[in-house]
């Protein structure tokens, strides 16, 4: 009877025993939940090398007496972007230049639209801007012809150009027209005209305006 009476208590013990350490899954503790890990706010921001790069910009620029070529570097400069002459095969020389004698090579070469003055070397990798400054001096109220070279000798197809000139007195008028028929598919924004002395300040004033990331 006794031994009876021994093995019916550790049956309870054992049942107790099962109860309080069973299995059964935790009911509206919230505390039990593993916690979704949190992601880190330095995982969220990104590092400087994920920030989205600026447009990666070219001026090109034909200049023969240099008033261009001092507007192009100051925006160049201005603009941290890569800077790239025009070089015409054959040099311009002072006869070549000279407005007044309609059989010089400039009075030729701006009274036949079809011109092509051949240039000397490219630019490397074209591809890699998304922005192209143009720069040019006005010649009869138009861009040189050497231009209209320059421009049918890449594909600017999504890239933004922007065309700006000196001159003696001529605003910038149409003198880019020939060139955006060329490069139609390119987002071309307005264009400007300087004077020889223009200022680094003006410069860049017009510069940042145009909207360019
Ligand atoms: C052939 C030729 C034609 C020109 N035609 C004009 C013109 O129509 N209007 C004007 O204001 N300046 C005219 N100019 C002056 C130039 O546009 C001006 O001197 C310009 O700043 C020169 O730029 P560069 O030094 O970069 O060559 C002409 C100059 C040359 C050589």
């Amino acid at each position: 009877m006794k031994k009876i009476g021994t093995i019916l208590l550790a049956a309870m013990m054992v049942l107790s025993l099962a109860a309080c350490t069973g299995g059964s899954e935790p009911t509206g503790n919230s505390a039990n939940i593993e916690p979704e890990p949190l992601q880190s706010s330095a995982e969220e921001s990104p590092t400087p090398d994920e920030e989205p790069e600026g447009s990666k910009i070219l001026v090109a620029y034909f200049s023969v007496t240099h008033n261009t070529e001092g507007v192009a570097q100051k925006l160049a400069d201005g603009l941290g972007a890569d800077l790239y002459e025009i070089t015409p095969e054959q040099p311009y020389t002072d006869e070549d230049l000279d407005y007044g004698n309609s059989g010089s090579r400039s009075s030729v070469e701006m009274n036949d639209p079809s011109a092509r003055p051949a240039i000397s070397g490219s630019v490397e990798n074209m591809e890699q801007y998304d922005v192209v400054f143009i720069g040019y001096p006005i010649w009869w109220g138009e861009a040189p012809r050497i231009m209209s070279t320059f421009i049918e000798s890449y594909d600017f197809s999504g890239k933004t150009l922007v065309a700006f000139c000196t001159s003696a007195s001529s605003s910038f008028g149409s003198s880019d027209s020939a060139l955006r028929s060329t490069a139609d598919h390119a987002a071309w924004l307005d264009g400007q005209r300087f004077p020889a002395d223009a200022s680094a300040d003006d410069v860049l004033a017009w510069a940042n305006g145009l909207g360019i990331q």
